[in-house]
């Protein structure tokens, strides 16, 4: 066991996007528990311990360094992190099947069951595991028969306490949650182990955002949560199909509607697309989830949710092609932003890797341009090698493109000096606004062809 410096021993397995600023949360904030975060990279434990973090999270690096060394420590010794914690928080990935039965739909849990048998082999004293990351509904269940098949005769509870942090605002979101929820089974123990994590969090958050339910009303939460976020986005973005159509404004029409107290105000941007490594992943979940109980009609509602968001990621490609006379073969276009959104440097299932593809296809010149994300753009595309120019600088790619694409909504992209970019570019020059953050009427009077989402384009020439 560790020094008796500390009044307890935490161990997060997955040092991710997850697991990195959750546990800097709670070291931070708890100076007398010992966290300890683990992870089978190498790479990503040696970066954790430098300046150079492995993520980017705004915030993040003054959080880890406040605890750094002092009761906040980052190690590959997956084995004695078990060994000397009493909470094990798991969030390792849970990436989509790619293979077998619910391929393209089920989370594959190797990962998970694997760190499952990590605790069974290397413990050697009771436990309380937290499921951190977003799994299927019933997962607790199962993880707990493989843990209680153990013949140490140790005791294993498992709660469920999903994150809700939303990337580029994880620290805000951890440090002032809307409510942070705690489910387990409930018995005298399940309820005993679930009070140990409100107790954690309790030590900076009122007890009054502290949710505790039952292990699968938790789990299913999560993925209800998220699957109603990305519904709101959906249906703004299928409305803005239908404005560019009836003369109206996307912009005006999510005001108009999200006064009303009852609608509200959030998730109500029209964009290219929704990304990140939830939405989809926890709608696909829910889906089969509700195939696998024979509710189809209840599937297939969510299932378009998905389908929404792919038909707007390529009206939007489809709309440079056909606004651009048809052809873009050639033709430079730089991608201002290519991270999932804004503040992060995460891609994954980034709208922008879709549209970086179809460009491609089209055999358009691509100059990608991102403030946090060139590198996680070139580890995504490496299939294309020198095809695809990168930019860090958005004057640099502009300068002698076709078309600039906004694709991630990055503030700094709203304060450029447009005049200038248009000097630089061919004309005509083209600004396809794939998140409405700019001020369409002014780039217009500039001289730019505008093509906002959700509203009718601003063009100099029209052909009809
Ligand atoms: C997330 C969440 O936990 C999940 O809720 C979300 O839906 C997607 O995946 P995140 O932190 O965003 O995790 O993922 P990632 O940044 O990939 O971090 C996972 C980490 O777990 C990686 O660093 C990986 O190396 C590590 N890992 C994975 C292990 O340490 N052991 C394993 O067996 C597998
Ligand atoms: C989401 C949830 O918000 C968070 O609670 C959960 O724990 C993890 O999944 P995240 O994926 O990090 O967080 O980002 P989020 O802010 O939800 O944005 C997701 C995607 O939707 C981004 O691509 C974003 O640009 C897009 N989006 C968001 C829109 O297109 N329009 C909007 O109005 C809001």
């Amino acid at each position: 066991m560790a020094s008796k410096k500390f009044k307890k021993n935490l161990l997060c397995i997955g040092a991710g996007y997850v697991g990195g600023p959750t546990m800097a949360m709670i070291a931070h904030k708890c100076p007398q528990y010992k966290v300890t975060v683990v992870d089978v990279s190498n790479e990503k434990i040696a970066a954790w311990q430098t300046d150079n973090l492995p993520i980017y999270e705004p915030g993040l690096l003054e959080l880890v360094k406040s605890c750094r060394g002092k009761n906040l420590f980052f190690s590959t010794d997956v084995d004695k992190g078990i060994k000397e914690s009493e909470i094990i928080f798991i969030s390792v990935n849970t990436p989509t099947k790619t293979f077998g039965e619910g391929a393209g739909k089920s989370a594959d849990l190797q990962y998970w069951e694997k760190t499952a048998r990590d605790i069974l082999r290397a413990s050697d004293s009771d436990k309380i595991i937290v499921e951190r990351s977003t799994l299927p509904v019933k997962t607790a269940i199962a993880m707990e028969r493989i843990l209680s098949l153990n013949e140490k005769g140790l005791n294993f509870e498992v709660v469920s306490n999903p994150e809700f942090l939303a990337e580029g605002t994880a620290i805000k979101d951890l440090e002032k949650p809307d409510r942070v929820l705690i489910g387990s089974k409930e018995t005298e123990s399940g309820i005993k182990a679930r009070n140990k994590i409100v107790n954690i969090y309790a030590n900076w958050i009122p007890r009054t955002h502290l949710i505790t339910s039952n292990q699968m009303s938790s789990e299913l939460s999560k993925l209800v949560a998220n699957s109603f976020l990305a519904q709101r986005i959906s249906s703004i973005n299928s409305i803005s199909a239908l404005c560019e159509k009836v003369d109206a404004d996307v912009n005006e029409v999510a005001n108009a509607i999200g006064k009303d107290k009852r609608i509200g105000d959030k998730f109500l941007n029209a964009s290219v697309g929704f990304g990140g490594s939830c939405f989809k992943k926890d709608i696909l979940n829910l889906v089969y989830l509700c195939e696998t109980f024979g509710l189809y009609e209840v599937a297939a509602y969510w299932e378009n949710i998905v389908k929404i968001n792919d038909y707007q990621t390529s009206r939007f490609v489809q709309n440079i092609n056909k606004a651009m006379f048809n052809t873009i073969t050639n033709k430079r276009i730089a991608i201002f932003g290519y991270a999932f959104k804004a503040n992060t440097s995460d891609t994954r299932e980034t709208a922008a890797l879709y549209v970086t593809r179809k460009l491609m296809t089209e055999r358009a010149h691509v100059v990608i341009s991102d403030p946090k994300a060139i590198k996680n753009a070139k580890k995504d595309l490496k299939e294309y090698g020198n095809d695809i120019e990168y930019q860090e600088d958005p004057y640099k790619a502009a300068k002698g493109a076709h078309a600039v694409a906004i694709v991630t909504e990055w503030d700094m992209y709203k304060t450029l000096d447009y005049e200038k970019i248009y000097r630089s570019m061919e004309k005509p020059a083209f600004i396809f606004d794939g998140r409405n953050i700019l001020d369409h009427e002014k780039l217009f009077k500039i001289g730019y062809e505008v093509h906002p989402i959700g509203r009718p384009p601003l063009v100099h020439f029209n052909e009809g």
